[in-house]
């Protein structure tokens, strides 16, 4: 049997936690390493699974690597690209290893990867990605399960994303700083891993403006070198404990982060009634009551972020009236309603994409599952704000993303362990 989450809940936490260098960043800034003609230090890389696959992959590629505690060392001079076959178990498992069909277009002019599959929140498709790849000059050719490219060589071309996509933002970028003449990326994504890459880039010796911006130019360069740089650190699991000390009643300071990353979720918090402050490089949260209803509808940075819409849904639970959560970034999201119903929630999906939350008094203790990684993080925080004893199964969801949620947990005061069987 699998390790569960074993939480006895209704304690408020207390104390500080301490965050970690974004997955999200960190997945861009590994295959950019790719790109360097000379060895690559990456310092607050988050000791979480899918970090530790992409570093497999590039150790598989023929990178060679040095790891010591958050610091990466990649010299990625041994890659060669007859080596992708060797990458197909990990490149099926994870979906951001599409990063590396950019990097190699960008240092091979060819790439070749398994399609990534779909996932517990929707069908995620890769068109945007491709549609990049083959303005800049490559012949792609996609199999049931395989998609190859190659190009004579790389040229700068316009760009138009619809709709907003991270992922072909990210992947038009490393595929493109070093094509001949200028790249514009327009209708681009904004999220601070996406201006995080483009900075490590920038300090690489790339030629990246506007990001941040909905345009972002790309002027083509010869060569990058490697460079040490500091992954940005991670929003979404700071939005997870400022959200965890609201829905306990408690106060949290949480520590190394960017405040300004987390505006959206800032002003909601405060909109329920909570205390929040932020300082330069930590908030704190405390939880108030009664907590008032809120809507939130999901949308690209800097709008509210679909990653921390499940565990708004759980603090939704808990204010007195009616809230709602539009989510209009991914089409399956709201697997995890379901289970906050199994805890006493009166909650339901008024249409796919929209849930509505009429408030309890307070959750019931529970066996829940975790339906994808943030879902598994509300998951948690939903057994915290309970009364009794909540289980959380399929926690290899949760143990994607989320570097020490039980330790950190635990050290703010929460009674909670991962069980074995
Ligand atoms: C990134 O996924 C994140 N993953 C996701 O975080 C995050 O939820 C998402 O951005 C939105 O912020 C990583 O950064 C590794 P998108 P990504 O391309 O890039 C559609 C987590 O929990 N689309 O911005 O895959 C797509 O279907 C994960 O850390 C196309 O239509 O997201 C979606 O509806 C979950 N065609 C919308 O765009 C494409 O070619 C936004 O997706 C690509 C995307």
């Amino acid at each position: 049997m699998a390790d569960k989450i074993v939480i006895h809940g209704g304690i408020p936490l207390n104390g500080e936690v301490s965050i970690s260098g974004a997955k999200n960043a960190a997945l861009g800034i590994l295959p950019a390493a790719i790109l360097a003609d000379t060895p690559m230090v990456i310092d607050n890389l988050p000791d979480i699974q899918d970090v530790n696959i992409y570093v497999t992959m590039l150790e598989k590629l023929g990178a060679s690597l040095t790891r010591e505690g958050d610091r990466l060392t990649v010299d990625p001079s041994g890659i060669r690209f007859e080596n992708v076959d060797k990458i197909v178990e990990e490149a099926t498992k994870l979906r951001a290893s599409y990063y590396i069909l950019g990097a190699f277009l960008s240092r091979f002019r060819k790439g070749r990867q398994p399609l990534p599959g779909g996932c517990p929140i929707g069908e995620r498709p890769i068109n945007l990605h491709i549609m990049a790849f083959e303005s800049l000059g490559a012949r792609v050719q996609i199999t049931e399960t395989m998609i190859s490219m190659e190009a004579d060589e790389l040229n700068g071309a316009d760009i138009t994303f619809d709709p907003v996509s991270v992922g072909a933002t990210i992947n038009a970028m490393l595929a493109s700083v070093k094509a001949k003449g200028t790249t514009v990326l327009r209708n681009a994504a904004k999220e601070p891993h996406v201006v995080d890459i483009a900075n490590c880039l920038n300090l690489m010796g790339a030629r990246i403006s506007g990001a941040g911006t909905d345009t972002i130019k790309i002027k083509g360069v010869d060569s990058l070198r490697g460079v040490v740089y500091s992954v940005v650190p991670d929003q979404i699991q700071a939005g997870t404990y400022m959200i965890a000390a609201a829905a306990t009643c408690g106060n949290i300071l949480v520590r190394n982060i960017i405040p300004q990353h987390l505006e959206s979720l800032t002003a909601k918090l405060r909109e329920m009634g909570n205390e929040v402050t932020e300082y330069d490089d930590s908030i704190r949260v405390i939880g108030r009551r009664p907590l008032l209803p809120v809507n939130i509808k999901t949308m690209p940075h800097p709008g509210f972020p679909t990653d921390l819409q499940q565990p708004m849904g759980v603090l939704m639970c808990l204010a007195e009236g009616q809230s709602r959560i539009t989510e209009s970034i991914f089409e399956k999201r709201f697997e995890y309603v379901g289970q906050l119903v199994k805890m006493g929630a009166d909650a339901h999906l008024r249409t796919e994409n929209v849930a509505v939350f009429n408030g309890v008094d307070h959750l019931e203790g529970a066996v829940i599952e975790a339906t994808d990684l943030r879902a598994g993080a509300a998951m948690v925080i939903a057994g915290l704000a309970a009364m009794g004893t909540t289980e959380v199964l399929n926690l290899e969801h949760i143990e994607r993303g989320y570097v020490d949620l039980v330790e950190n947990f635990r050290a703010l005061g929460a009674d909670i362990a991962r069980v074995s069987g």
